[in-house]
């Protein structure tokens, strides 16, 4: 595995050609760190499964460079998901629709639907063009994590974690920290309606207010989706530390909380956002930092409000330690 720090035209059609080849390549969205993959080879995706530590019902998302070419990978597509990939993509927005027979089971965990997101981090657009132009339909990347953890923020994150899994050919390209910093809205765009599947940077709000309904989000836990939703596990999201929400901390342990609650006596500060944008963004970050520092326990005071604070609380709650 190669850990590529700065790039420049020439490493990036090497990074795509190795995908063309079947290797794995790690790299930056606005979201979260990718673990990229050809979506249309098979045997790639069971290597990437296997380094994940992921089982194999479980869907991966397509990246793609354009809008230009969502119908190679979904058909029938809603007139409210052209809107929202119009006004959305590229960003931190993957729409759940219906597969072309493009998406084999391997990618869509033998679900009817497909997953698709147009990133906007620059490095990735460029990784997705460079790609589609050497003949690529669209990369496939769950986060560079292992199956149940915390999602990787920097390239260093991901070294951290995959170094040992990742094969000789294998690429990480690093493309800085994260701007978001969790993953992204996912809408199941199968139905009527949309539905959140995963809240992120893009809000109930803006969806409702772009095409005039109504959206629901369906609660950590519900059965009620026809299709499978992200997370649903006991623990997901998880550092090794325990995450306890809204308690006092004990001597010790670890605290998050924005910057204008106090530390309480005797924890250990392991990050101050100034807001619920930069609580996003240093998140996993501070999570990561419990298990360097050996902290076993962790208070985490959640943000408020109906902006990413909706997708932090979710990830803190699949996360927290449930006894
Ligand atoms: O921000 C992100 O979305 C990041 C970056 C790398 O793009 N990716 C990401 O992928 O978070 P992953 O695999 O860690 O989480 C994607 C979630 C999975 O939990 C999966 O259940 C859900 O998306 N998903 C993918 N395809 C789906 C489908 N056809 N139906 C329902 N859920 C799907
Ligand atoms: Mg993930």
């Amino acid at each position: 595995m190669t850990l590529i720090s700065s790039y420049t035209a020439s490493s990036l059609k090497d990074a795509a050609a190795s995908l063309r080849s079947g290797n794995l390549v790690a790299f930056p969205t606005e979201t979260v760190y990718g673990l990229g993959v050809d979506a249309t080879n098979k045997e790639a995706v069971a290597h990437l499964y296997q380094v994940k530590g992921r089982p194999s019902d479980h869907p991966l998302i397509v990246h793609i460079s354009s809008m230009a070419n969502l119908d190679k990978w979904a058909k029938k597509i809603p007139v409210y998901a052209i809107k929202l990939a119009r006004t959305f993509w590229p960003g931190p927005m993957t729409l759940i629709l219906p597969r072309s027979n493009l998406a084999k089971d391997f990618i869509t965990g033998n679900q009817n639907s497909v997953g698709i997101r147009v990133p906007s981090h620059p490095l990735a657009s460029a990784l997705l063009k460079e790609f589609e132009d050497q003949g690529g339909l669209g990369v496939a990347a769950p986060s560079a994590n292992r199956f149940g953890k915390v999602s990787p923020t920097t390239a260093g994150d991901v070294f951290e974690e995959l170094s040992g899994s990742l094969s000789p050919t294998d690429l990480i390209l690093d493309g800085g920290p994260c701007q978001v910093g969790v993953e992204s809205t996912i809408i199941n765009c199968t139905q009527v309606i949309p539905e959140i599947l995963r809240p992120g940077a893009i809000t109930a709000a803006m969806i409702s207010d772009l095409i005039g309904v109504q959206v629901n989000q369906i609660a950590t836990g519900s059965n009620k989706s026809s299709i499978k939703a992200p997370g649903l596990l006991q623990s997901h999201y998880a550092p090794r530390a325990k995450v306890f929400l809204s308690t006092t901390p004990d001597f010790g342990a670890g605290f998050i909380a924005l910057s204008n609650i106090p530390t309480p006596p005797g924890a250990i500060r392991l990050a101050s956002p100034k807001n619920n944008n930069e609580y996003a963004q240093l998140l996993y970050q501070a999570l990561r930092l419990c298990d360097t520092k050996q902290i076993s326990n962790v208070i985490v005071i959640p943000p408020t409000g109906e902006d990413i604070a909706i997708a932090i609380c979710d990830r803190l709650e699949k996360c927290a330690y449930k006894g």
